[in-house]
């Protein structure tokens, strides 16, 4: 028999949660304006808010901690650091950032201006936010069948060359800012991108001339689905398969709360010397010196270290299969999640789950609000209050995807938290007939609203 996959770690320190009562949740999602980024978090019992920031570390990056180089220049800690991102991504130039929406306002500083356009595989909403905010477009070209939920490809994040070509041939070189392909792809339900994809995106960018740069906070788990899935890569081990992935690529933002397995933290990765030089700049206007960015000096050893760990195969085995294992057991009761299991998350169709509630009043905000005050379990809504207004005729933008995620932080939860989580879901799944109604704006920011938004709950 084989043994089943387990966490190649055990658990020396503990944070104790508390469960609070449904009529307290209640109280408290009204104060928040039902907007669950309003929450504090001691009044959440489970949090898959974001698995953003949210990981364990492990006692070498906690040892690494004490050892940080706090100098302004040169820091031991930032060479350590360099020399890690080099190993892990081969790329030979690279600038420390505070989080990954920095690397973005660094590196499209130089790269984008008014009137480009950006072609991507579903930007994340910060990059996109970055695009719109320089009066830039982006535009998605994700692969249609992404937006089926119960297809059961193995690479939907992957971009449709056809319409990037499109894309490519219709505007000149210069107006393309660059290429932005998001591995894997959040946005579209953590799926990921195949490496042929990626080889192919690379040639389409030599070929026009643009430059290609890969969104990567979630690369290493991309990589353990390349050597699970693609064809020719099951006895290569993660970190070629990574350096592979890179190789096609001329740079790199990274939001290092996610695969770099810290808390805060973030980069850019960069081939060409010109380039590194105009974005040295910009860092050191938004972010920092260049050897430390917005990063403490013990917070670039826990991520040197933590690029390795999150690199590993037995590590990247037990994360990916938790998320399954979360999954499946909504599966099992007929709940309506999307297909393959993503890397990082689980997401769940709220048009599906609840099919009376109309578009206008935002489905899936109101299945997560449900999902709080069942059992104090935060997911996050993905759909059309995150796809915030047309910028030019301030109209609400419907995405295809209308869903929760249920972000798993990583190296944090055990699978009884997933199986309460499961039974919270399946219990409002039980009553999804009776909520009819979602939720009204009250009040919204013009970009980037859902993260403080103000909204009314519809019931009846
Ligand atoms: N790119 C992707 C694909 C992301 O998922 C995120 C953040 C960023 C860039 C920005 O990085 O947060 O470090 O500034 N995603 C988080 C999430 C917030 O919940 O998915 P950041």
């Amino acid at each position: 028999m084989d043994l089943p996959f387990t966490e190649p770690f055990k658990i020396k320190m503990v944070e104790n949660i508390y469960r609070s009562t449904k009529e307290q949740r209640e109280s408290w999602i009204k104060d928040a304006s039902y907007n669950l980024f309003n929450i504090k978090a001691e009044q959440v019992f489970i949090d898959l808010l974001t698995d953003s920031g949210t990981g364990a570390m492990s006692d070498k990056q906690w040892a690494a901690i004490m050892l940080g180089d706090e100098s302004y220049a040169g820091a031991s800690s930032y060479y350590k650091l360099k020399e890690a991102v080099s190993d892990i991504t081969g790329f030979k130039y690279f600038l420390p950032t505070h989080q990954g929406r920095a690397a973005e306002n660094v590196l499209f500083s130089v790269l984008v201006k008014e009137g480009d356009v950006v072609p991507g595989n579903s930007h994340f909403d910060t990059t996109k936010g970055h695009i719109e905010f320089r009066k830039a477009e982006a535009v998605d070209c994700t692969v249609d069948i992404a937006s089926d939920t119960n297809a059961m490809h193995p690479f939907k994040g992957n971009i449709d060359l056809g319409k990037l070509e499109y894309v490519l041939q219709n505007n000149k070189a210069e107006k393309i800012s660059c290429i932005i392909i998001t591995v894997t792809n959040n946005t579209a339900g953590g799926q990921p991108v195949s490496m042929s994809n990626l080889r192919e995106v690379g040639l389409l960018a030599k070929k026009y001339g643009v430059k290609f740069i890969i969104d990567s906070a979630r690369f290493a788990e991309n990589a353990y689905f390349i050597k699970s899935r693609e064809e020719g890569y099951a006895d290569k081990n993660i970190r070629d398969i990574v350096l592979e992935m890179f190789s096609y690529a001329d740079g790199m933002t990274m939001s290092s709360k996610k695969d770099g397995l810290v808390n805060m933290g973030g980069f850019i990765g960069l081939r060409d010397e010109e380039l590194y030089q105009k974005a040295s700049t910009y860092n050191i206007i938004y972010e920092g010196f260049i050897t430390y960015g917005g990063m403490s000096g013990r917070d670039m050893n826990a991520l040197a270290q933590g690029l390795y760990e999150g690199t590993e195969l037995s590590y990247l085995e037990s994360r990916i299969n938790q998320v399954a294992y979360l999954g499946s057991k909504l599966k099992e009761s007929g709940i309506p999640v999307l297909q393959p299991f993503g890397g990082h998350a689980v997401f769940i169709d709220a048009k599906k789950f609840l099919p009376e509630v109309p578009k206008e009043e935002f489905p899936a905000q109101a299945l997560a609000i449900e999902l709080y005050i069942e059992g104090g379990v935060r997911g996050v809504e993905i759909g059309a209050l995150m796809a915030d207004r047309d910028p030019v005729t301030r109209e609400n933008r419907f995405p295809d995807l209308e869903m929760v995620r249920l972000a798993i932080p990583r190296r944090v939860y055990t699978n009884n938290h997933m199986d309460y989580v499961a039974a919270v879901v399946r219990n409002v799944f039980e009553k999804r007939s009776e909520i009819k109604h979602g939720v009204k704006i009250r009040w919204e920011a013009p970009i980037m609203r859902h993260f403080t938004i103000k909204l009314e709950r519809l019931q009846g």
